[in-house]
Parts: structure tokens; sequence; C-alpha cells
């Protein structure tokens, strides 16, 4: 048990024994003030408020009735009624004692798991992947792990889009030109060429326009050729994608496009509007909500087609009813907000019983603060950014290295640029935009990927130093404040994984394996690990324990380590 959840028992229990009316919430957070405390509770000032009690004497009584676990400082009563506790030397080294112990490093399990579809990356077909990717991809593989590893069961999905009006501008510019081979090489420069040709007509002439729409119905009602040609599209579209995921170790339990729900797409119209949710008007299908938006949800169009939104109201039924989803979590950019709110207005209106979520982030800037573009203007594709990310690690790698393998150079660059990429890309709050720089992304010595890895680094060649490839399993006995700090730092990990879970914010994550990176650099210059032998089980274990948490927390963020830099 962590020190904070050890505390948490016994504030729960006098709670619950004297207000047994208040709800029983975590009554116990860190301080965000070490001079304070380790940690306080704020109950006496909620409970005080509820029964008009007098704060600070509920926190005096608190504070003597309460007893802290046992090797724990006597409590301090402070500010308006908050209670401050201390653990002691020896409360430490008990915990740490359990900690080393435990396989799951501290990290909680939840008492009713779910069943979670995680939607997330879901590109577009013929179209390389961007910039504008990334974050759901990592985003989305990051809370799988998360969620995963509080014991909640993931379904991993790519809602590829495969079936969009793009198809009919693609087919007409491909079609015109004789559906030439498409080269497994550069399939999606040549896929995005015929799009970019077919916009263009489809644009600046309506009777092209007409013929676009022509095109895609043609492919929705199932045309062989025009549906053979869709197949190659997707075909070659999901090479690319392939490529890019195996270099981010990125995986989907299902890769079920827009195309799969085409049909259910009549049905789900006609059910809506059975059950009065939806309304024709003027031809069209909508779903109207002032409480949302004056405009209504368009789920079919006057021509009879149908959009985006039907297709996701198709999804969730599939979902809930063949996977059994009791969540589903969707990660998009903040754009999509607008239809997330209507999507899940409508799925429970129309009796969805799983909780719907959208996971929303803001868009990767350049130094100009606008959207991050290529060079030449376009928009980034994802393939540049992470060979651009590999050849500046090559760089820095063989400064430090020169006496690296080509063969290990280039692994370990692949490694170190993907892995500084993914946390430079999962550092900030995901609800702000960020600005994109390399020099910060690659930094040894600042909040970054390489200077986290080199700390773990440094715990493994302590060990192998000492002869060990595992961490040993000694009593932790605390001896200098470095060790006590780091060892409670190291007891934060749980909570720490437990928080980026619930806020669905993995940037909680990094911020604690940063801190712990830090922590263990100045318990190393502070502590000698191999010189004492009174101390050096002790210490080797709270060594190879900052190594197995940060390589878990790594892990959690996606991030590979490596064994020696
Ligand atoms: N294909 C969409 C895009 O690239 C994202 C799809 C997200 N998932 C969903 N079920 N709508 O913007």
């Amino acid at each position: 048990m962590s020190l904070r959840a050890e505390l948490e028992k016994s504030v729960a229990a006098w709670a619950v024994t004297h207000f047994p009316d208040l709800p029983a919430e975590p009554w116990v957070r860190p301080c965000a003030d070490e001079r304070h405390g380790h940690f306080q509770t704020h109950f006496a000032m909620v409970a005080a408020k509820a029964h008009r009690l007098n704060p600070r004497e509920l926190a005096e009584r608190l504070a003597k009735e309460c007893p802290p676990p046992e090797g724990w400082e006597k409590p301090t009563v402070a500010g308006a009624g908050f209670v401050n506790y201390r653990a002691g030397p020896e409360a430490v080294g008990r915990a740490v004692d359990a900690l080393r112990q435990d396989p799951n490093l501290g990290i909680p399990r939840v008492s009713k798991p779910e069943s979670i579809v995680m939607d997330f990356s879901s590109p577009n077909i013929a179209k390389a992947m961007h910039v504008g990717h990334i974050r759901s991809t990592l985003l989305g593989d990051s809370l799988a792990r998360l969620l995963r590893r509080l014991g909640h069961q993931i379904t991993r999905v790519n809602h590829l889009g495969d079936w969009g009006t793009q198809f009919g501008k693609l087919l007409l510019a491909y079609r015109a030109a004789g559906r030439p081979p498409i080269q497994a090489d550069h399939a999606i420069d040549q896929l995005e060429d015929f799009y970019k040709k077919g916009h263009q007509e489809a644009e600046s002439n309506p009777a092209k326009m007409d013929q676009a729409r022509a095109e895609l119905a043609a492919l929705q009602d199932g045309d062989p050729e025009r549906l053979r040609d869709w197949r190659l599209f997707c075909e070659s579209s999901a090479a690319h994608f392939r490529n890019i995921y195996d270099r981010l170790g990125v995986r989907f339990d299902s890769i079920r496009g827009e195309s799969a729900y085409h049909e259910d797409l009549p049905r789900v119209v006609q059910d809506l509007l059975n059950k009065q949710i939806a309304e024709v008007s003027q031809g069209a299908v909508v779903v109207r909500n002032p409480a949302i938006a004056e405009e209504p949800y368009l789920i079919r169009k006057s021509d009879g087609a149908f959009l985006y939104a039907t297709t996701d109201l198709a999804a969730i039924q599939y979902r809930t009813e063949e996977l059994k989803a009791d969540r589903i979590i969707y990660v998009t950019d903040a754009r999509q907000q607008l239809h997330f709110r209507w999507l899940f207005d409508t799925a429970k209106r129309s009796g969805c019983r799983a909780e719907l979520e959208h996971v929303w982030f803001g868009t990767v800037l350049g130094p100009d603060r606008k959207p991050l573009k290529s060079r030449d203007g376009t928009p980034l594709k994802l393939v540049d950014l992470l060979n651009e990310a590999k050849e500046r690690a090559a760089v820095i790698l063989k400064s430090k290295r020169p006496d690296l393998s080509p063969e290990d150079l280039e692994a370990k660059a692949e490694l170190l640029g993907i892995a500084s990429l993914k946390y430079a890309d999962q550092l900030p709050n995901r609800n702000l935009d960020y600005v994109f720089t390399w020099e910060k992304l690659l930094a040894f010595d600042g909040n970054t990927a390489p200077y986290i890895l080199n700390a773990y680094v440094r715990t493994r060649s302590i060990l192998r130093k000492a002869g060990l490839t595992q961490r040993p399993q000694g009593h932790v006995k605390i001896a200098q404040p470095e060790e006590e700090l780091l060892s409670r730092l190291l007891l934060r990990f749980g909570d720490a994984v437990e928080l980026a879970a619930a806020d669905r914010k993995p940037h909680h994550l990094c911020g604690y394996l940063y801190e712990l990176a830090g922590q263990y650099h100045r318990f190393f210059e502070a502590c000698p690990v191999l010189q004492l032998p009174a101390l050096r089980d002790s210490r080797l274990t709270l060594v190879g324990l900052t190594g197995d948490v940060l390589k878990e927390g790594l892990g959690l963020l996606g991030i590979s380590t490596l064994e020696e830099m």
C-alpha cells in the first residue's frame, strides 16, 4: 500500500464513523509544499461546512482522535482547517519494502473493470498520415495502455475513413487516367495526386462535380469495377499505415473502417425516425436539439447520401451490441467536439447505455504559432517527422558514442528518435496547442525522453557493475534524506498512473517520471551505492526499483527503453 493509501485508510475510517452522511471521497492529497508535510486532508473543512461547525476545531479533533499509521509523526493543524501529516523514515522504509515485493509496483487494480472500446488514430484512406494524426495515435495508445494496466479490458479500434466523399473525386481522376497500376512504394503519393486532380477539376467545373458524385454513388451501390479500384486504394494505403504503426509500436485489435457500416445506415436512420428522434426536413433527415446548437445534426442528405455522423451512430450500435462495450472513448482533435456532442446526445436519446467520451486535443504548432507545416507549406507527413527525429537522434548519438557500429547506431537512433517524439507530444496538457521544436525534443538535459532514458540507463549500468541483471530484494534502510525523497517518490508511482488514466491525460505521468529521474540523479550524487557494504544491498534495491518504475512508466507512454545508450 502506498503511503497515501495507508493514511487515506485511517482518515476515511474516522470520517465514516463520525460523519456517515458524507460521501466517501479521497480525503488525502500530497502537500503542494513539503515544508508543511507530506500529505494533508481537507476533510475537517468539508465536514465543518456541511454541519456548521468550526473547521479549525474539527481539524484539531481529527488530528487528536485519528492517529496516523505507525511510524508517522504527530499531525499538525494549519490554515483554515487542514491537517498535515509526515511519514517517518521507518514508515517510508516499510512502505518501500512492500513496494519492492509488489509485482504491480504500486499500481492499483480497479474494483469494477469495464469493457472499453478505444477509437483512435483513424486516418483517412488514400491520404498520407500527417502530423494531425500523431496526437490521436499516441494519446490513444497510451490511454489504452494505462487503462489496461489498471485492469480494464480494452479493444483498440481503428475507425478508418474508407468510405467518405473523397472517393468520388479520387475515382474520377483515377479512371480518367485509365486506371493505372498503383506502385507499392509510393502508393500514397500517387493516390494523393489523383485526389488533388479530381478535387481541382470538381471544384472548378460543376459538370465534373456531378461526375464525381456519380462515381461515389456507383461505388456505394456496389459497382464491381469501382469496388475493385476502391479495394486497391485501401490495400495500398493500409501498407503505408502499417509501416507507421510498426515504427511507433502501435497495434489495433480491430481495423474496422467506415465502409463496414455501409449496409447498416438506412436502418439506423429509419430507427431514429421511428423513435421520433430524427425528422425529415426539406428532404433531408436531421436531429434537433437547441440545447446543443441552432443548426440541426444532419444524418441523411436530401440526395439520400449518408454522413460521417450516420456511420458513427451505426458504429456505436456495433460496439455496444457486438463488442459489449461499457464505454467508448474517442480520441480526436478539438475541432470535432461539436460532432461528438451531437453524436452522444443522439445515441443516448435512442437508448445507448454505454458511457461515451470524447478525449480531445489541441493543435501542434510551428514556430510561427500556426499549425505545423512542412517546408513547402503542405501538411507535414508523419513519415517525414519520424525520419527527421531519427536522423537528428543519430547525429546526437554519434557525437556521444563515436564507437557505435552502424547497425547499433541505426537501431538506437530509431528508438531514441521515436521515444523523443512520443514523449514531447504527450508532455503538454492535451487540451492545449503546443509549439513543436526539435531542440527541446532531443535535449539530454530537459524534460525529455533522452533525459529520462539516460536515468534509466544509469540504473542499469550500476546493477551490471554489481554483477546483477535484476534488482535485488534487499530491505531498504533510509540513511540519508535523498534516499527518503527517492523512496517517497517511488511510492507515488501508482497515484501518478491512476491520475493519468482517470484524467485521460498522460502528461501527468510525464511530470512524475521527470521528477523521478531528477530525484534519482540527486540520490546518485549524494549516496554512494557500491562503496558502503552496510548500505549496498539497500541502495542497489532502490536503484533497481527506480529503474523498474522508469521502465514501466515509459512503457505506459508507449516508449521503449534501452539497456545502454
Ligand atoms: N477519420 C477521422 C479524421 O481523420 C477521425 C475518426 C475518429 N473516429 C470516429 N469514430 N469518428 O478526422
